[in-house]
């Protein structure tokens, strides 16, 4: 059942590009975006418990705990439009999220595909995430000078005319996920080096070249030996 799928893991810090990449991966693979983030975002909007939960740690720039998050993902990955794999943005973020994730997928007689770690410096961060705005509406992301929308202020994906700087993009939290991407999620990374699965790409190059890099992880597979 695994082979068929891509089950993909996009691991890098706030800003580096992992939502712009899941989004094309997504329509070349037909398989889901999967983002923790965005899915957190909609809880928030929608009043729902989990929402509740979840935003004062958002707000803050904080994790949100763990069991919220494994929850989330078990019923997510199992949806039909994820039977032949998943892009998994913002998840894991702790060494226990990538735990439960392994046990959920060998439950589930899955296996990972590869894990790409997306490279950016963090002064290129800095710069994305100030100038990054993003759709309230339907959580398209564009950048005020890197990739901005054709008509200033109007989403290109759904028109709307909610274009807005997200409340954790402000200079404090941005300082404080970059904290938290350092002291709890880059553990993520040896995790899956131990397991083969691990390739690190140079993220701050053009959006088209950061995703024929991840192509070629894809093509790596486990080991990062070539596909034949
Ligand atoms: P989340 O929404 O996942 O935020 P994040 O990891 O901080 O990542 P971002 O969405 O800020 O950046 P990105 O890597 O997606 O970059 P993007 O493509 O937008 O999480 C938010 C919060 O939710 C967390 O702080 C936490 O509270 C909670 N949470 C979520 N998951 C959790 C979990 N698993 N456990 C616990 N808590 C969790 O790009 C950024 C900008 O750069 C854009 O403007 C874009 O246009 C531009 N850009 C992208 N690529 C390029 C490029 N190649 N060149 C130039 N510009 C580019
Ligand atoms: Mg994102």
């Amino acid at each position: 059942m695994s082979q068929a799928q891509t089950n993909l893991i996009l691991v890098g810090a706030p800003g580096s590009g992992k939502g712009t990449q899941a989004k094309r991966l997504q329509q070349e693979y037909g398989i889901p975006q999967i983002s923790t983030g965005d899915m957190l975002r909609a809880a928030v909007r929608a009043g729902s418990e989990l929402g509740k939960q979840a935003s004062s740690y958002m707000n803050a720039g904080k994790l949100v705990p763990d069991p919220l998050l494994v929850n989330l993902i078990r019923h997510r990955i199992q949806e039909p439009d994820a039977s032949h794999g998943f892009v998994l943005d913002g998840f894991p973020r702790t060494v226990p999220q990538a735990e439960a994730l392994d046990e959920m997928l060998t439950e589930q007689d899955r296996s990972l595909t590869r894990v790409v770690v997306m490279d950016v410096p963090d002064a290129e961060i800095v710069e994305r995430i100030s100038g990054r705005r993003t759709c309230a509406n339907c959580g398209a992301t564009f950048h005020v000078q890197f990739s901005p929308p054709e008509k200033e202020g109007v989403c290109d994906v759904c028109g709307a005319v909610q274009l807005h700087q997200r409340e954790d993009d402000r200079e404090e939290k941005v300082r404080t996920r970059l904290d938290a991407y350092r002291d709890q999620t880059a553990a993520v990374i040896p995790y899956y080096a131990a397991q083969g699965l691990v390739g690190t790409i140079d993220g701050n190059q053009a959006p088209e070249q950061v995703t024929e890099a991840i192509r070629d992880q894809i093509r790596r597979g486990k080991n990062g030996a070539e596909a034949p």
